[in-house]
């Protein structure tokens, strides 16, 4: 018996699409990547995210440091179109199409990995795995910032926070693999993160962050 795919729609232009047309209205997020700032090291030099999107968080993190190199990998060909666009005129600056579900390819050591609203679309067992492997690509002081969507408690509130971005549990997106903030937390501590701590949180979107000593 073959085992079936996990649901990811995130290759679908018309699902990337409207995405980007409501990024801009999704409550709270603001305030989670202003957080996610504050945790990204005057001294870095070369900065990883994963899940780029359109490079949204990538855009803001190189606005407050501008003089870093920086590499942004997802798999959706229509969001990997409008991050060169977003980019173009910035070298410094890769754009690299990779799907999450594999092992990250060689990219060399980063001072910061970032991330937002992308890896809980892997399977938990993939989760864990690519958290490591964002440990091994870290230099020592090095940070790891993922703005996430987790899991609520029970399925009131996660119903309250559907509600909330204008969805409910019948539309909300199959690709979702909702996981708690609190395992994830343990696992970053068990793969040798310090520091890890949920540093922001509204509802089911949190910042979860560590560092390599
Ligand atoms: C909700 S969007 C967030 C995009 C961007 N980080 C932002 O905050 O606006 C999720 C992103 O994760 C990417 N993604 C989902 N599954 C992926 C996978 N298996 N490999 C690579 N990228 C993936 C999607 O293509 C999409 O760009």
């Amino acid at each position: 018996m073959t085992a079936t795919k996990p649901v990811n729609l995130w290759t679908s232009n018309e699902h990337a699409r409207d995405y980007l047309e409501r990024a801009d209205s999704i409550s709270h997020r603001n305030e989670g990547e202003s957080a996610l700032l504050e945790f990204i090291p005057q001294t870095t030099h070369r900065i990883l995210d994963l899940g780029t999107g359109d490079g949204r968080l990538l855009g803001l993190v190189r606005r407050e440091h501008p003089d870093t190199e920086a590499v942004a990998v997802d798999f959706s060909p229509t969001m990997l179109e409008a991050a060169r666009k977003r980019f173009a005129g910035e070298p410094s600056v890769s754009v690299v199409a990779h799907n999450l579900d594999d092992a990250l390819p060689a990219l060399g050591k980063f001072d910061a990995v970032v991330s937002s609203f992308a890896i809980h679309h892997v399977v938990h067992e993939r989760k864990r795995a690519l958290y490591a492997e964002v440990y091994g690509l870290l230099n020592p002081g090095g940070v790891f910032c993922n703005l996430e969507h987790v899991a609520s408690p029970n399925p009131r509130l996660h119903q309250e926070f559907l509600e909330r971005i204008g969805f409910t549990v019948e539309t909300e997106d199959p690709s979702n693999k909702l996981l708690d903030f609190e395992t994830q937390l343990r696992w970053l501590r068990e793969i040798g993160f310090g520091d890890v701590d949920c540093q922001w949180k509204w509802r089911e979107l949190a910042l979860l962050a560590g560092m390599r000593a």
